[in-house]
């Protein structure tokens, strides 16, 4: 691949507690995912990016990170990852590890050495007096240690602050990029990538993490080829696309993609405004259905509101699971066929619903419990995968994973799919095979169709055509190469994409 393998690339998320377990305890690890390397390479991906693998006490599933420079026992060991790297290179697959350079763990050297002596505590945000913030997970935003002050944290009390006022904590984060790059990594995901300064009155999207990243830029250049990856939640497109000028990011996600309802008008706005937000920086656009933070797409596109918003309010909302998952069909063969890179979760591909009805005591997302209960939190997105067999852990590994799997998906294990020609599977695989060649970076042309359409063509010639209203549509000319759902005589049923190939 060339120079910016990552403008084009598809990228599967791999979240490791969930993928596979390679040792038996119920847990994924590294061990489960090198045997199931051979599975991603024959579904077609560019690259793994990993959620943290480091060690960590799991107090938010990994974001608590206690070091930045080993990995989690759990997982395997250091030595175990860079055999991972090299075996994934060998398949021609790169690699993407997540940094969180927000906030650490309690369990971490520096955070125990800061409640050790209180002259230590210029790398976190200590103070004799909270202000009123509140915690993104729910709650106060500070916690007191035994001597009377208080400590921030953002997220979970075990994620304590870094203060990035401090010039060592660049230095720090600065040699843990070189640490990873060293290793073979090509590339980072940066965690809440948009929160690092804090104000008195403000703590997102300070003009100063701008300086952070363009010295992030520097880093990343002093190797080929790697990328920088942010994970940005802002509601302004002009802010946003700061973080992606030529000496910043080289990408981030596209969350108004996954937030936005399936509607055509909503929809064709939110292309279009990601494709005039990244034009004038000349980053890539990406396009992303679902991560481990938000509901699958197969549940939130059967409920009668289709949009995605955090906080759980939608969360048991009744869901036409027939009816989602056409639409995810549909939904992702136009996300693989807009033009940027492509984000595809775990569990994606097998078209797995939430599990929305997890046992409150096994939930282990620290937003459950912050929220008193109010938000059911992440974990019906990270149920472990299944692979095959016909009950529970469906060859996960093991026999009782940390998270339990619904009798139900015995019908949608990657063994059984592989054997269904219709299965999701299927369509990711061919969908994926197809984008290689002929999708990925460039530009769209939109073609005129009924308001209900979305139906651009492709640089390559590639049309495709989603039908979002409530009856058939026809079909411009051309060779069918794919269609999310059966064709209804010729004509592109609702809730169904086709890609074709341009006549003549
Ligand atoms: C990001 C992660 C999420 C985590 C949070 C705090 O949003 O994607 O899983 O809980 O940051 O690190």
């Amino acid at each position: 691949m060339s120079q910016t393998w990552w403008r084009g690339a598809a990228i599967y998320q791999v979240y490791l507690r969930s993928f596979a377990d390679g040792n038996g305890d119920g847990v994924g690890d590294l061990a489960g995912l090198r045997s199931r390397l051979p599975y991603l390479k024959d579904l077609g991906v560019d690259a793994i990016w990993l959620n943290p693998w480091y060690p960590s006490p799991m107090a938010d599933g990994g974001y608590d990170v206690a070091d930045y420079r080993d990995i989690e026992p759990v997982f395997g060991s250091l030595a175990e990852a860079e055999t991972f790297i090299a075996e994934a290179h060998e398949l021609d697959i790169k690699v993407i590890v997540d940094v969180v350079p927000n906030h650490s763990s309690t369990a971490s050297a520096w955070f125990q050495e800061a409640l050790a002596d209180p002259k230590a505590r210029q790398r976190f945000w200590f103070r004799d007096e909270p202000n009123d913030w509140q915690s993104i997970f729910g709650g106060p935003a500070w916690t007191q240690v035994a001597d009377g002050q208080w400590y921030l944290h953002l997220f979970a009390p075990e994620q304590p602050d870094f203060n990035w006022d401090n010039p060592e904590v660049h230095q720090e984060f600065e040699d843990v990029l070189r640490f990873w790059f060293d290793r073979g990594v090509d590339g980072v995901r940066i965690d809440s990538a948009a929160l690092l300064f804090k104000s008195d009155s403000r703590y997102e999207d300070l003009d100063e993490v701008h300086d952070v990243y363009r010295r992030w830029r520097q880093v990343a250049e002093e190797y080929a080829e790697r990328v920088l990856i942010g994970e940005l939640w802002l509601p302004d497109q002009e802010r946003f696309a700061l973080y992606l000028r030529q000496d910043e990011l080289h990408t981030a996600f596209n969350f108004d993609f996954l937030s936005c309802p399936w509607d055509p008008a909503e929809l064709r706005r939110v292309i279009d405004l990601t494709l005039t937000t990244h034009a004038p920086v000349g980053a890539p656009p990406t396009w992303v259905l679902s991560n481990h933070d938000v509901t699958r797409p197969v549940t939130r596109y059967g409920r009668a509101d289709t949009s995605f918003a955090h906080g759980g309010a939608l969360h048991g909302t009744p869901s036409d699971s027939e009816l989602g998952y056409r639409r995810a069909r549909a939904a992702a063969l136009l996300a693989m066929a807009l033009p940027g890179g492509l984000y595809v979760y775990q569990g994606e591909e097998l078209g797995l619903p939430e599990v929305e009805d997890l046992p409150d005591e096994l939930r282990q997302d620290p937003m459950y419990a912050r929220s008193g209960g109010s938000n059911p939190g992440r974990d019906g997105c990270r149920v472990p995968l299944p692979w095959s067999g016909e009950e529970p852990p469906f060859g996960f590994g093991g026999t009782r994973p940390w998270l339990p799997q619904p009798e139900s998906w015995r019908k949608l294990t990657a063994e059984a799919q592989l054997a269904d020609l219709d299965s999701m599977l299927n369509l990711y695989r061919t969908g994926l095979r197809l984008r290689r060649d002929r999708l990925g970076d460039g530009t769209l042309t939109w073609l005129p169709y009924g308001q209900n359409v979305l139906a651009f063509t492709r640089d390559s010639g590639l049309t495709c055509v989603t039908n979002l209203g409530s009856g058939p549509v026809r079909l411009p000319a051309g060779e069918i190469l794919l269609a999310s759902g059966t064709l209804d005589d010729g004509a592109l049923p609702p809730d169904t994409t086709v890609w074709l190939a341009s006549a003549g």
